[in-house]
């Protein structure tokens, strides 16, 4: 499978975003609520990027969102309970595609109360207007990718890089 981003070029791009997220939030407790599975290893390596470039102290907070079978589309659904009322919130997600799952999880991260919700999203495949990125990993193309937890039915997120898998149309 071809390389696409290198597990160096992730880690600086991952200290870069603490360097950033870090400035805006100054001393701030942050709350992340990761997006299970494919967030696992950004979340992972972003919330200690964040105890070396300064002072936040990161609180986890995890939901499920499922929305694929194989690279087939499905309805999303969500899974977990979050404790975030009147927390600024940030999403972490492996990637923005269609939307569709964050579609569904920033309206319920409000619903349970959030008073503000940001998105960090390590990569992007397309703009998509609705959704606004606050701080974006790379932009990539319209590819299927999977390791550094992206998977193809569950296999490979225990690579390393990132890799192309297959073209998709
Ligand atoms: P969306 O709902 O279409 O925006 O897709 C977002 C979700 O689909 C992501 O959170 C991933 O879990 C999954 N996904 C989308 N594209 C890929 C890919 O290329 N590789 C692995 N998972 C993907
Ligand atoms: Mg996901």
């Amino acid at each position: 499978m071809d390389l696409l981003i290198s597990a160096k070029e992730i880690a600086n791009r991952i200290a870069e975003l603490a360097q950033e997220i870090g400035k805006d939030s100054g001393e701030q407790d942050l709350d992340f609520v990761v997006v299970l599975k494919g967030a696992i290893y950004f979340a992972a390596d972003l919330s200690r990027a964040l105890s070396t470039s300064g002072s936040n102290s990161v609180h986890l907070h995890f939901i499920t969102a499922k929305s694929y079978d194989g690279v087939t589309q499905g309805e999303v659904k969500i899974e977990g309970q979050v404790q975030v009322k009147d927390k600024n919130v940030f999403i972490i997600e492996d990637i923005l595609d269609s939307g569709n799952t964050l579609r569904k999880v920033i309206p319920y991260l409000k619903e349970q109360g959030a008073s503000s919700v940001k998105l960090v999203c390590l990569l992007k495949k397309h703009d998509i207007p609705d959704i606004k990125i606050d701080y974006l990993g790379f932009q990539v193309p319209n590819h299927w990718v999977v390791g550094y937890g992206f998977d193809l039915d569950q296999k490979y997120r225990n690579l390393p890089d990132i890799r192309i898998y297959k073209e998709t149309k």
